[in-house]
């Protein structure tokens, strides 16, 4: 990363109690970045984040109340910001979906709209998602196909994703997005992801309940590989002139479900140990993702292969669950 770029710079995240968040936060502030955190939740218990900087400073608000965010704006007057605050779990999106809408896309505008409104501003990555998406018969999603979510957090992160490209081609604000594959490593406390869930499981020995036939297919990327794609669109946003575009971030190996929960259960030494529900509704079968373009145009590339990663989150999941 570009520590003369990050040094004394003001960046605002917002979901930084999160699991993303929280790396995002710990990396920018060794960076020597001023960092304002804005969560609904004051802190939760697995969150990695440190922040025991002079130069952070934690608030408590929620995305969705313009007056309150717009207030957090104007007296930190952040140069970037990183959009994450989100319902980010399918299966609550699912029985919440006002408040996941309030979150995902009113917070979204919020945002958005406050930026239109700050010139100081230099650049906003806002987190969408592979899911924004929706179901596509041609694998792997590029970046041009066309955002068609069918449910609540899918069509959410659908929307949001349009209001970012919208806000940039119409009002100029500097904004572009990340779609990114599974997410995993140390700090994810969302036990409902099959990755925490199939490890908890292992070093626990309790029986993982797979909710799907276990041949979905999907790509997982290590968190701080995803930290890293999040800083350099940051970093190269504006004299790239990356606003309105999207990226996606993936490690381009997919696998399915079982063939992931198998490698977990292998490298935790223990015998895999599942039941099949096949009782999912409402998830696209088979997503991965082209990162191609993230690879040519801003230089990103995983630097964990996915076993490091898992041992990584094996070591500090055993540690979380000694506690
Ligand atoms: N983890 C993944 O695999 C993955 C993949 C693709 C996209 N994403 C997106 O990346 C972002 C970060 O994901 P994550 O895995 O860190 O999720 P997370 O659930 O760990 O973190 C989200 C954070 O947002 C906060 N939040 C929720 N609603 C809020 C609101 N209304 N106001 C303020 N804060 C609010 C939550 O308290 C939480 O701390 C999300 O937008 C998610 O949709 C995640």
């Amino acid at each position: 990363m570009n520590k003369k770029f990050w040094e004394q710079k003001n960046v605002l995240i917002t979901g930084h109690i999160g699991f993303l968040g929280s790396w995002l936060t710990n990396t920018l502030l060794e960076l020597g970045a001023n960092v304002v955190g804005v969560d609904i939740v004051k802190s939760r218990k697995g969150s990695v984040l440190i922040a025991k900087s002079k130069n952070f400073k934690g608030i408590k608000a929620d995305v969705a109340n313009l007056k309150s965010l717009a207030k957090i704006i104007s007296t930190n007057k952040p140069q970037i910001i990183f959009h994450l605050a989100a319902e980010a779990i399918v299966s609550r999106a699912n029985n919440n979906p006002i408040r996941t809408f309030k979150s995902n896309i009113e917070g979204t505008w919020n945002i958005l709209e406050i930026a239109r409104k700050t010139k100081s501003i230099q650049a906003i990555v806002m987190a969408s998602s592979d899911k924004a998406y929706g179901a596509h018969k041609v694998l792997p999603y590029k970046e041009d196909a066309a955002l068609k979510g069918d449910h609540p957090y899918d069509v959410s992160k659908s929307c949001a994703d349009l209001l970012a490209y919208t806000y940039f081609h119409t009002y100029g604000v500097p904004v572009c997005v990340t779609r990114c594959g599974n997410i995993y490593g140390p700090g994810d406390y969302n036990f409902s992801r099959i990755v925490p869930d199939a490890i908890r499981c292992a070093l626990t020995d309790k029986k993982l309940l797979i909710r799907s036939n276990g041949k979905f297919t999907r790509d997982y990327v290590f968190v701080d590989d995803i930290a890293n794609g999040y800083m350099l669109l940051a970093e190269k946003l504006a004299h790239l002139e990356l606003g309105g575009q999207a990226f996606n971030f993936s490690d381009e190996n997919p696998m399915t479900v079982l063939k992931l929960v198998d490698k977990i259960y292998k490298i935790a030494g223990k015998k895999p140990n599942y039941i099949i529900q096949n009782k999912v509704k409402y998830e696209i079968k088979h997503q991965y993702l082209d990162s191609n373009k993230a690879r040519k145009v801003l230089g990103w590339k995983v630097k964990h292969t996915l076993e490091e990663g898992l041992q990584q989150a094996i070591d500090w999941y055993s540690r979380l669950l000694r506690k």
